[in-house]
């Protein structure tokens, strides 16, 4: 049984003293929540404080991007090691803003995933093609290339710490979002490529979120798809009311 996992992508959003008010009401709103895994990623001069305030509570925080190095000459950089000790559990890894404005490529994604993993910070491996891709019925090979590529010389144990967020590129704040059921579809062979590329019972274990417009509206129906396991929220992420909503996909109102 794969346990939920929700995180909200921040993305460039909230100055830190926002930051605080919201993991403040966040905090108090959710802290009966135990069956899903919750991740809030806010920018990283916030992440100190929001820390601060997640202590003692079952929210997670996560990175939105990190460096691959250390430490060194990297002006501008943030490194593992610096968010690892901020109290940092999670970093969001190759999302398709930094593929797309970063030229971030799949190696050094793959880098990035191994330099994580090696100060324990379990990375959420973004993939997903874009509209004309998606027009071209390239998706498949897109994501294929994208995990292949990004989890090079990942093990079985290192996957057990790895999740992969699934985000249609056109999906991504456009309000558009794929099917349930064909979202689906393409988590169960992003399960069958991992399944090939190590075994069977870690395709079956690996957490694979759906992002891309994710609602309060339309959380319920992705979540009963059998091979949706989260969500990795940006737009509905920044308002408590439907973070909460989306938390709580399962309860009814
Ligand atoms: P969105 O963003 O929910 O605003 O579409 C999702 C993401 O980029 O992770």
């Amino acid at each position: 049984m794969r346990k939920s996992l929700i995180a909200g992508n921040w993305k460039m959003n909230k100055t830190v003293s926002e930051a605080v008010d919201f993991t403040n009401n966040l905090k108090s709103a959710l802290r009966d929540v135990q069956d899903v895994e919750m991740v809030i990623c806010p920018t990283f001069v916030a992440l100190s404080e929001v820390s601060k305030m997640l202590e003692g509570s079952s929210i997670k925080l996560g990175a939105q991007n990190m460096y691959m190095q250390k430490n060194g000459a990297y002006t501008g950089e943030i490194s593992p090691l610096m968010l690892k000790e901020i109290g940092c559990r999670y970093v969001i890894i190759g999302h398709s803003e930094r593929r797309q404005y970063f030229r971030e490529d799949n190696k050094s994604v793959n880098a990035k995933i191994k330099l994580a993993l090696k100060y324990q910070l379990r990375p959420i491996l973004c993939v997903g093609e874009t509209l004309s891709e998606y027009q071209n019925n390239q998706t498949i090979d897109v994501v294929k290339t994208e995990i292949t590529e990004g989890l090079a010389g990942i093990d079985n144990e290192q996957m057990s710490n790895v999740a992969i967020a699934y985000e249609p590129i056109w999906a991504i704040g456009t309000g558009k979002t794929a099917t349930p059921n064909d979202a689906n579809k393409v988590h169960k062979i992003i399960r069958k490529i991992i399944s090939d590329m190590l075994d069977a019972k870690t395709g079956e274990k690996t957490r694979i979120q759906y992002g891309g417009s994710v609602k309060p509206d339309n959380i319920n129906a992705l979540m009963e798809e059998s091979d949706i396991d989260g969500a990795l929220v940006g737009g509905a992420s920044l308002s408590v009311e439907s973070f909460i909503r989306i938390v709580n996909y399962d309860k009814k109102d």
